[in-house]
């Protein structure tokens, strides 16, 4: 079956492209020798999360416990919850989860840390756990060197818990505006947590694990000397912001969205999906803009209804007409993989079937 044959709208995965691009940048650690632990919050599906591990991938890192369950009821056991946990609920689960995998956390508090410890001592057990260092991105992750060095000294006082190592995600990489940018964001993650990782060795505490990277990133915090583990994850698929932010080029993008075209103006087009098919994210320096429409330039998502994408014409070529279907890359793949509950595989134009996205909604 041609994939123009499907109904829409519908989410689909070139298996061509997916397998390349997990090939490619498992190469990329292999030759830096480094370790590569994707995030599978992008695809969310078990499946794909073991064509990584075939791959060479040692462990997967995940974002939610949820996701961690769907991944270990598959049979992945190394996984790394790269959130800071909280919770009474969230720490019957870990443990629970404790006992069938082998799990390691990431966090950046004491409080985190006491809860993790107490839980996983009440069971006998030590969960290992890396200290998130913030690169500058200022979300979750303790100052570089002496703040975490101080907070690794009272951390590893803990009973239930195990220090292995520094962890962190440069997402202001998403800001840069040139390659060159980028790469310096992605040195600086690296040498940053190598140098703090220094730090603690004279201070007689090992580190095993220094863990970095994005998407983006991934290839220049790769090659820094002292680095041993890097976690992008929309590389699988990529998207349009990864075609912005100089991680691939469109042919390399996995996952478009087939949308039919349902009315026409002379300076518009709708598409019958939107932000519940789309999502909402923006372009690339937060743009109005919503997905790239592929093979036509002079088309423009500028505008999402739930149920709508409003193209805009900006130049002269050929529109499609009422019925015809058109593929779409949204701006950001792991978003959307969350608002469809199947995708459908391709090989070119050919259909091969429909996977279940697992862990999509699997929000605690
Ligand atoms: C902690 C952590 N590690 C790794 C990644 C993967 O980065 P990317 O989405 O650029 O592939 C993310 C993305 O949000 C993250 O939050």
């Amino acid at each position: 079956m041609h994939k123009f044959e499907l109904d829409t709208p519908t989410l689909l995965i070139d298996f061509d492209k997916a397998e390349r691009n997990i090939a490619r940048m498992q190469e990329m650690a292999d030759s830096a020798g480094v370790k590569l632990r994707p995030h599978t919050k992008t695809h969310k599906t078990p499946y794909l999360a073991h064509w990584q591990l075939r791959a060479g991938s040692r462990g997967i890192t995940v974002a939610k416990l949820g996701e961690a369950e769907v991944m270990n009821a598959a049979g992945i056991d190394d996984i790394l919850i790269a959130f800071p946990l909280q919770g009474a609920a969230k720490m019957e689960r870990l443990l629970h989860l404790a006992e069938r995998a082998r799990l390691r956390v990431s966090l950046d508090s004491m409080k985190v840390a006491q809860d993790i410890s107490d839980a996983a001592a009440r069971r006998g057990f030590k969960i290992p756990f890396y200290v998130e260092v913030d690169p500058g991105l200022h979300r979750v992750g303790l100052p570089p060197r002496e703040p975490t060095r101080d907070f690794v000294r009272q951390a590893t006082k803990l009973p239930g818990i195990e220090f292995i190592g520094l962890l962190t995600h440069a997402g202001q990489a998403y800001a840069a505006k040139t390659l060159e940018e980028v790469a310096v964001v992605g040195k600086q993650e690296g040498a940053l947590m190598v140098e703090t990782a220094e730090m603690l060795r004279a201070d007689g505490i090992a580190v095993r694990e220094v863990s970095v990277g994005s998407t983006p990133t991934a290839r220049f915090a790769a090659q820094v000397q002292g680095v041993t583990e890097i976690r992008p994850g929309t590389y699988v698929f990529y998207d349009t912001m990864q075609v912005h932010k100089f991680a691939c080029g469109w042919d390399d993008c996995a996952q478009t969205v087939l949308l039919t075209v349902v009315a026409k103006h002379p300076d518009r087009l709708i598409l019958d999906g939107g932000s519940k098919t789309l999502s909402s994210d923006r372009g690339p320096g937060g743009a109005a803009t919503f997905g790239t429409v592929v093979g036509f330039a002079h088309l423009e998502i500028y505008a999402l209804s739930e149920e709508h994408a409003h193209v805009r014409v900006t130049g002269n070529g050929p529109l499609p007409d009422i019925g015809a279907k058109v593929q779409v890359i949204p701006n950001h793949a792991c978003a959307v993989m969350n608002l469809h509950e199947r995708f459908v595989a391709t090989r070119g134009d050919e259909v091969l079937g429909a996977f279940e996205i697992a862990a999509r909604g699997k929000l605690q």
